[in-house]
């Protein structure tokens, strides 16, 4: 698939959201059975940005909030199995940085599950720390990125 062809944007309808959110919860979460909300309570406050195939079915999303007055932070970045490594999450993630240079950002952090790391770096982000341990076995890395205006 031609993934130059393909925007990330918003989901639509709540047939989308409901795409969206399932794709999020079984990447990020369901491997681990982990429980916990499959919506967080500062969606209202995020963009989110969903990648479909053309005939709808969820490639990429991912979400963006602000921090502050001019730092935000990725977070919930998810390909689907079996389409990774074929550009969606670049793609997705140049997204959600347009939309924050268009609120003004200047800085983005996220925090990168380690197998995740070298992705984040190949698109500009610098390690800053180790971080945190998810369900007491994913170690979480703090990465940083300055936007280019
Ligand atoms: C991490 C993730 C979002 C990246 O999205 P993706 O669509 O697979 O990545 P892309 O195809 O856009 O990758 C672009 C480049 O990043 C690098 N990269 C991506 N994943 C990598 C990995 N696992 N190991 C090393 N490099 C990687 C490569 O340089 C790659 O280019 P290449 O395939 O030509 O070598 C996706 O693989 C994913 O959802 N993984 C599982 C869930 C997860 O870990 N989410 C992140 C939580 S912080």
């Amino acid at each position: 698939m031609n993934t130059l062809a393909l925007t990330p944007r918003e989901p639509r309808d709540p047939t989308e959201w409901e795409r969206y959110y399932a794709l999020r919860w079984r990447i990020l979460r369901a491997p681990w059975q982990a429980d916990g909300p499959e919506r967080e309570d500062d969606e209202d406050d995020s963009v989110h940005r969903l990648l479909c195939a053309p005939d709808g079915t969820a490639l990429a999303v991912g979400r963006l909030h602000r921090l502050d007055q001019r730092r935000g932070q990725i977070r919930f970045m998810a390909v689907a199995e079996g389409e990774q490594r074929k550009g969606y999450g670049s793609v997705l993630l140049e997204s959600l940085e347009q939309a924050a240079r268009e609120l003004g950002l200047q800085q983005l952090i996220l925090q990168a599950r380690e197998q995740a790391v070298p992705f984040y770096q190949q698109r500009g982000y610098e390690l800053v720390e180790k971080s945190f341990l998810l369900f007491d076995r994913i170690q979480h890395y703090l990465m940083r990125k300055h936007l280019e205006a």
